[in-house]
Parts: C-alpha cells; sequence; structure tokens
C-alpha cells in the first residue's frame, strides 16, 4: 500500500485525478471502476476540469460503478445512476453503451449480479477502481462481516450505514435497507485501486484499515493484500495513523528510491 497524505481535500482530489489520468494516458481505453457518495466529487470535478480543458478523453473509457441502492429507480434523487449521471457522465465522452452502473430494479438479482460480474470480465476486468470508505470501514456496500471473497450481491445494510446516508434522505428510515454491490474478491481483482477519504470522522475506519488485522470487520482492511494500492487521505482522515510519520517519510524520500 502506499500512503499519500495531504493537507487539504482539494490536494486529495487532485491527486486522485492525476492518477486516474495517468492510467488513460498510458491505456486509453482502460475500464475504470467508480465509487459514489461525497468524498469522490472533488475528484470528479478535477476529470472533468481535464476533460474540457482537452487534456483527458474518456472516449473508449468503460466503466464500472461499484454499486446502487435496492428499488430505487435510476431517475431517483438519490440513486447512483442518477448521481454519477450528475457529477460525471454528463461532463464527460463515457460512450453510454460503455458505462454500468448495477441496477437497483431487476426482477432476478442473482442472475443480474452473475451478468455484472461477466460483464467486466469480458470487457477486460478494472484497469483502476476508485474507492471511498464507510465510517465502519466498509468499501462499497460490504458491511462488516462481508466474506473477503465476496462476488457481487445483495446486501442488507448496517445500522451505521443507514444513519451516515440518511442525510441524503429525509430520515434513516428512507434510506434503503438493501443495496446491490461488487464484492471485496470483485474489488480485490481490479489491477490498481485508488482509495480516497477525508475528514477526521474516517480516522478510525482509516486507521483500521490500513494498520489494523485484515479482517471481515473491517473489509477495507482486505486492501492490505491487493498488489497496488493507493491510498489518498487530508490530515483529519491520516489524524488516527500509529505510522504517519513513516508515511511521509518515504513521500519526502521516495524521489531518490532505487528503481
Ligand atoms: C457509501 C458507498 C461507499 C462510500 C461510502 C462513503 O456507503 N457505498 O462506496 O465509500 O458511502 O461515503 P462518503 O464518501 O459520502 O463518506
Amino acid at each position: 500500500m502506499e500512503i499519500i497524505i495531504k493537507d487539504t481535500y482539494e490536494q486529495v482530489s487532485c491527486a486522485a485525478a492525476d492518477v486516474v489520468a495517468a492510467t488513460l494516458h498510458t491505456k486509453p481505453n482502460a475500464v475504470l471502476g467508480l465509487a459514489t457518495g461525497s468524498t469522490p466529487l472533488g475528484l470528479y470535478k478535477e476529470l472533468i476540469r481535464m476533460h474540457q480543458e482537452g487534456t483527458l478523453d474518456f472516449a473508449q473509457v468503460t466503466s464500472f460503478n461499484l454499486d446502487e441502492y435496492v428499488g430505487l429507480s435510476r431517475r431517483h434523487p438519490q440513486s447512483y445512476h442518477r448521481f454519477m449521471h450528475e457529477h460525471l457522465f454528463a461532463h464527460v465522452n463515457i460512450p453510454e453503451p460503455n458505462r454500468h452502473v448495477p441496477s437497483g430494479t431487476s426482477d432476478n438479482y442473482r442472475e443480474y449480479c452473475r451478468w455484472y460480474e461477466a460483464r467486466i470480465e469480458e470487457c477486460g476486468g478494472i484497469d483502476l477502481q476508485v474507492l471511498g470508505i464507510g465510517g465502519d470501514g466498509h468499501i462499497a456496500f460490504n458491511e462488516p462481516g462481508s466474506s473477503l471473497g465476496s462476488r457481487t450481491r445483495i446486501k442488507t445494510l448496517a445500522k451505521q450505514t443507514l444513519e451516515d446516508n440518511a442525510r441524503f434522505f429525509e430520515s434513516a428510515d428512507d434510506v434503503p435497507r438493501y443495496a446491490i454491490t461488487m464484492g471485496v474478491g470483485t474489488i480485490l481483482e481490479s489491477r490498481r485501486i485508488v482509495l480516497i477519504a477525508n475528514g477526521e470522522n474516517k480516522a478510525e475506519a482509516v486507521a483500521d484499515a490500513i494498520e489494523g488485522p485484515v479482517t471481515s470487520m473491517c473489509t477495507a482492511s482486505a486492501l492490505q493484500m491487493h498488489r497496488d494500492t493507493i491510498v489518498i487521505l487530508d490530515r483529519g482522515a491520516a489524524s488516527k495513523l500509529k505510522m504517519i510519520d513513516y508515511y511521509e517519510w518515504i513521500q519526502a524520500n521516495q524521489q531518490d528510491a532505487p528503481r
């Protein structure tokens, strides 16, 4: 894991956007794994800025989103379909047939989840997966207790997640109880992962994920097993890391490291 600590959320967003841009510059037809939530908003703004400036082209990109609430139609204001449209898809040129967001309104989820997994494989697998982290350490909607080998499936959301996400709905009661989500195993198959987090409210989850034991109680900790994960944090999210001085030392000395 590479840990990068930045002073501000804007810097976190720009650093993450640089990782995405580097991927697309090396492989213009890359498959991107995309996340929702408030954390990647700054990253998406930056990608849109690069695209509008003419330095980033998504014409050959394929994308797969991590998750969607079950029961929300594509047009529901809080659906992840709508989120992606508003905050990214409407502003960049990922061809519509290449965009995949799991359906929250399938009549056969078992079959749909199988199809979603097969479709990722058919497109060549995910080159770069963008992740946020939940307050309980979840990635996508892989709540504590999720198998670290899990695949795309329906997950019952934990109470903390319902409460955390209540801010987007009228009340916690309005947050859907179920979600369709890529599994931890699906995510770990991505060739590269960039996890971003900001704010002190993520500090404990971040510390558990990076420095705690690998455990299904904090599904982000499974990233310790991944060979190419970059974690980009602001000072708030990094504030509970025990080895923070070392991570900063590595960053400061990285340029001179033998290659
Ligand atoms: C939801 C999403 C996750 C996201 C998390 C954190 O649970 N399924 O993908 O990482 O929220 O969201 P936020 O960035 O708003 O804190």
